[in-house]
């Protein structure tokens, strides 16, 4: 198994170029079931999520035509106008959660679905419960059996008036799906309102759906039967975006990141000022520099959008590990998703979980060990730690880092970074 090599100290200046975003380009992607004309995708990136996505998609019958882009990621044309096969088979679901989200489209247009459970993961137990009860609201008749969900509208879906227990981005883009070519009106109140869901309700709308409320917590969706081809280039990664102004701060390093949305990033920017990062924000662009690397102690708790990220919890956890204080980190959305605690750990840091709340005494350093990733986001805060740790730190499990970071290495070596991949 391949692993990464860093030696760290050096401060990082230069330009950083982000890709288009995993999380928006998953369930654009599933959108393609819901239509027999072409969807053209672009700005998607090269990952092993995307891939995967793709054995999927062309497992359900869907014609996948890819091309590398000019400079990063790939342009993807999605066709489904043959014959639909409505099973997601466990093997390839078991890869990737987000897998889940063929069911609200595949149930919509063939009336029927048949999806493998996603089952458990390594930031906690993540049930699907909420995707499920919601469908049934729609009048889907809904079966678990040997590990499946059996899913059925023989009659279509209707539309409904669904209010969200919680918020879940999932669920509501299964549902924004669904919805989108049921019979009738369905309005999602408490959805879930990450840039992610706008991008897919603004494509489901370039594709020609009838969605109102776009970027707000009640969503309405008019269903059609007949979509029509559509061009949509992908939003910005936020969360790689600011995985690399953490990497800047928490380096003493200055780095410009561009292409990407710093509108999306309003609490990451909001944290990193107040840890004393300078971030000059240009909109399609955001600097972000640091002095000396060791910021000043600072608290986040992880909420919904527009609140701070869970996804960008670890990477803040490795930039508090080298501030001068202490620092609290709540995390309110997953139950378990300390897993890089005793990871940093045995790179010196000073950290202590009650709950789910870890407090972190900054000492200013950290120094290379050997390490393990456990999920995609624990093991991006690894290389950030590695990056400001003292001599070598050898991280395994890698590919956790494929399915998420494009072009990891190559983007963060062009800017003074000594990272280098060991393949066995
Ligand atoms: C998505 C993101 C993930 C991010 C998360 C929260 C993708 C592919 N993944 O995951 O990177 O960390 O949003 O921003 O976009 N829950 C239930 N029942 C359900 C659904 C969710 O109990 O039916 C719980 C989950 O276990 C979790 C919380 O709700 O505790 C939020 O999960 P959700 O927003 O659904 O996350 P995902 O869509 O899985």
């Amino acid at each position: 198994m391949d692993q990464i090599r860093i030696t760290g100290g050096q401060p990082l200046h230069g330009t950083i170029s982000i890709s288009g975003a995993k999380n928006a380009a998953l369930p654009l992607m599933a959108a393609c079931l819901l239509s027999d004309k072409p969807l053209h995708l672009s700005n998607v990136p090269d990952l092993a999520d995307i891939a995967t996505m793709v054995e999927l998609l062309e497992n359900h019958g869907v014609t996948v035509e890819q091309k590398p882009a000019e400079d990063l990621g790939l342009e993807l044309t999605l066709t489904a106008d043959g014959t639909l096969n409505p099973t997601a088979p466990y093997d390839i679901v078991r890869k990737m959660r987000a897998s889940v989200l063929v069911l609200g489209p595949l149930l919509a247009r063939l009336g029927e679905a048949i999806v493998s459970l996603p089952g458990g993961c390594a930031i906690g137990t993540r049930p699907i419960d909420l995707h499920l009860s919601a469908l049934e609201q729609m009048g889907a008749v809904i079966e678990l059996k040997e590990g499946y969900v059996y899913a059925k509208a023989p009659e279509g879906l209707k539309g409904a008036t669904i209010r969200f227990p919680f918020v879940s981005v999932g669920a509501t883009e299964n549902l924004l799906m669904a919805a989108a070519m049921a019979d009738g009106t369905t309005i999602l109140e408490n959805a879930a309102r990450e840039p992610e869901i706008s991008d897919l309700a603004d494509c489901l709308v370039s594709m020609g759906a009838d969605i109102h409320g776009i970027g707000t917590e009640c969503l309405v969706i008019k269903g059609i039967s007949n979509f029509k081809e559509a061009t949509y280039s992908v939003i910005p990664d936020r969360i790689e975006a600011g995985t690399y102004a953490v990497a800047a701060a928490i380096t003493g390093g200055s780095l410009e990141l561009t292409n990407m949305r710093s509108d999306h990033l309003g609490a990451v920017i909001e944290a990193l000022t107040r840890a004393g990062v300078n971030c000059a924000n240009g909109g399609a662009s955001l600097s972000v520099s640091h002095p000396t690397g060791h910021c000043s102690g600072f608290d986040v708790v992880s909420q919904p959008y527009p609140g701070f990220p869970t996804d960008m919890q670890a990477q803040f956890m490795a930039l508090m590990a080298t501030a001068d204080g202490a620092s609290l980190i709540t995390e309110t959305i997953f139950e378990n998703r300390f897993m890089h605690v005793p990871e940093l750990a045995r790179m010196s840091a000073d950290i202590t979980v009650h709950g789910g709340s870890a407090m972190v005494r900054g000492h200013g350093s950290l120094k290379g060990a050997e390490v393990m990733a456990t999920d995609l986001r624990a093991s991006v805060c690894l290389v950030l730690a590695a990056l400001a740790a003292e001599g070598e730190t050898v991280i395994n499990r890698v590919y956790h880092l494929d399915r998420g970071y494009e072009q990891l290495e190559e983007k963060l070596r062009a800017v003074g970074a000594k990272i280098e991949r060991v393949s066995d």
